[in-house]
């Protein structure tokens, strides 16, 4: 049974219809019957109330209704949302809080079935999971003696899509689930057209790990060796050049695969004695190691802005306020987590991870009169990660002196530079695809879509949304009528609609206007300040040539980025967002 304190707290949430809609038909609690039970404040109350409880493990006299007020009041007021997961089970029977997991798939069949099962259990209660199957030895290879009997690593592939798909995500989600093969793997040529088929391996994002030594080859027009990862014997040498070329034609072709730049990722590694990373999560914003999981949340940079009487500008003291409440609560959700099986408990609370990360970033840009793609906009992004994860890192260290510091800490970088932290990773850039829509802002550090346009989402249902600033600038500045919306939805381009001023069009700039360089730009801008990944999507124009790919994935490379995902405009056939404004 739910004890409910008596609310004291100062917010009340103030949804949007379509944030509503949502909650209605995934988040919020319901009996036996189906029905709904529980209100948007019960919810967060449940959540706010769940999460205060790990107060008490480290401080039995800890004021916890205080605190789990300034949680309420942190999710209510939508300044903060943690990731899905979270808001969907925490204080609920089922109690599992993260968004990713990543599990090991080693050569061995006893055990990598082993995995089959972990993510079934995975997948039953949400949630998405990375693999890495560079271990695996290559298709046809002998099995104790006997000749060609591997199935290799895109066979292991489909068994766990398949099992991805049977299980679809407990009902509630169907999760983004990642796999990552090493450039060098003797099979890498079958995993990269592994999507070709748009019906296989849904689900499913593949990325090919990339060392800074291919990428120099790329760039050398050299040759590199394939490595069967079980004899470690050279089996073949490919041209870099042709491989790498390839990857591009079948990103140009499907969007997939991304490449994860594996040696940048590693440079950040806390715990490298623990293990190297190498496979990242469902929309690549973690890499993990084996059996660890994340819980990721999510600021709300709309609410981070103040009016300095001169216009708006970025609110750092409340920033300063909002960034160590959602470290403390991202904390708490490791130890109120009930972990699908005891091996990702045991190295989730080894290193103790979290992500939290921003949204609305676009939404905030307009607000300031910054369009996403100029030098002002990489120097908000800049000024503002950076405050963000020192900010948080102040936070880890001041909860590592309360707390401890997470039990690795000995083994890791901040030990030999003698810096307490309670928490080996603080940062990541989530996409929050569902946490944008409750908040009712852009996703991610995303450009925004469309100023109007349809969201398909829900099992197919059809939600028309507006962008609540254009909304507002279009009544203010007298251009708003129906008729205008209607065509922005049908088939009308905002930026050669004469009746809108030229200054609103400039700002509005939506993510198929922003060119893939300034894309690549803004992801390195929040790389450079966060502990994790970033997760992006580089949107490509549909005439978009595989060159234009090509330069975009050594700029990534360049640029420091950790991975890249690229998409050309309709080349997928489902896509999540429709709209006309595609100019
Ligand atoms: O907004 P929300 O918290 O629902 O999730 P997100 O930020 O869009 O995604 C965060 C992570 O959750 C992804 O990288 C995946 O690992 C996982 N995820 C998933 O497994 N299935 C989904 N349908 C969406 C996200």
């Amino acid at each position: 049974m739910l004890e409910v304190f008596e609310p004291a707290c100062k917010v009340k949430p103030n949804l949007s219809t379509n944030a509503l809609r949502v909650l209605e038909k995934r988040y919020l609690r319901r009996n036996n019957r189906g029905e709904v039970t529980e209100t948007s404040e019960e919810m967060f109350r449940r959540v706010a109330h769940s999460v205060t409880r790990a107060e008490l493990f480290y401080d039995t006299a800890a004021n916890v209704q205080t605190i789990e007020n300034e949680f309420f009041d942190l999710m209510a007021s939508m300044e903060f949302l943690p990731n899905s997961p979270t808001i969907l089970n925490a204080g609920t029977r089922s109690g599992t809080l993260s968004s990713c997991f990543v599990l090991p798939v080693p050569d061995s069949v006893e055990e990598t079935f082993d995995t089959v099962k972990h993510t079934a259990i995975i997948h039953k209660s949400g949630g998405g999971i990375g693999f890495d199957l560079s271990a695996l030895r290559p298709k046809g290879s002998s099995v104790n003696g006997r000749p060609y009997a591997a199935g290799g690593p895109v066979a292991l592939a489909n068994v766990l899509s398949s099992s991805a798909d049977y299980i679809r995500q407990g009902g509630v989600r169907r999760g983004c689930n990642s796999m990552v093969l090493s450039v060098d793997h003797p099979d890498i040529l079958d995993f990269v057209i592994a999507k070709a088929d748009p019906n296989t391996l849904t689900n499913f994002y593949n990325s090919v790990a990339v060392s800074d030594h291919f990428m120099a080859q790329v760039k050398a027009n050299g040759d590199y060796p394939l490595i069967d990862p079980h004899t470690h014997k050279i089996t073949r040498w490919l041209s870099a050049r042709e491989v790498f070329g390839r990857i591009v034609d079948q990103a140009w072709r499907t969007g997939d695969p991304g490449l994860a730049f594996i040696d940048r990722i590693n440079r950040d590694n806390p715990t490298p004695s623990l293990g190297q990373l190498s496979a990242i999560t469902g929309c690549g914003e973690q890499s993990l190691l084996s059996y660890e999981s994340t819980n990721l949340g999510s600021i709300n940079l709309v609410k981070m802005l103040k009016d300095s009487g001169d216009g708006l500008e970025i609110d750092f003291d409340k920033l300063a306020h909002i960034v160590p409440l959602a470290v403390r609560f991202l904390d708490n959700v490791i130890d109120i987590n009930r972990f699908p099986v005891p091996e990702i408990e045991c190295a989730t609370k080894r290193t103790r991870k979290i992500g939290l990360g921003v949204m609305g970033f676009a939404d905030m840009l307009l607000r300031l009169g910054i369009p996403y793609n100029s030098t002002k906009a990489i120097a908000v992004a800049e000024s503002l990660m950076e405050f963000v994860t020192d900010t948080a890192h102040e936070t880890s260290q001041q909860l590592a002196k309360e707390r401890g510091n997470f039990p690795a800490w000995g083994d890791s970088l901040y030990a030999r530079h003698n810096i307490l932290m309670r928490n080996a990773c603080c940062t990541t850039i989530a996409p929050t695809g569902t946490l944008s829509i409750i908040a009712g802002v852009s996703s991610g550090i995303e450009p925004i879509f469309a100023s109007v346009f349809v969201r398909n989402i829900l099992d197919g249902e059809n939600l028309l949304e507006i962008n609540p600033y254009f909304e507002e600038v279009a009544k203010a500045r007298g251009f708003f009528t129906q008729e205008l919306i209607e065509q922005l939805v049908t088939n009308n381009h905002l930026h050669s609609r004469t009746e809108i001023p030229e200054d609103v069009r400039k700002i509005f700039v939506t993510a198929h206007r922003v060119t893939p360089d300034w894309h690549v730009r803004i992801q390195a801008a929040f790389q450079r300040h966060t502990d994790s990944a970033v997760s992006k999507t580089v949107n490509f124009p549909k005439n978009a040539t595989r060159d234009d790919i090509a330069r975009v994935f050594n700029m990534a490379f360049e640029q420091g980025l950790k991975g890249i995902t690229v998409y050309r405009d309709r080349s997928r056939d489902l896509q999540p967002l429709s709209m006309s404004e595609t100019g």
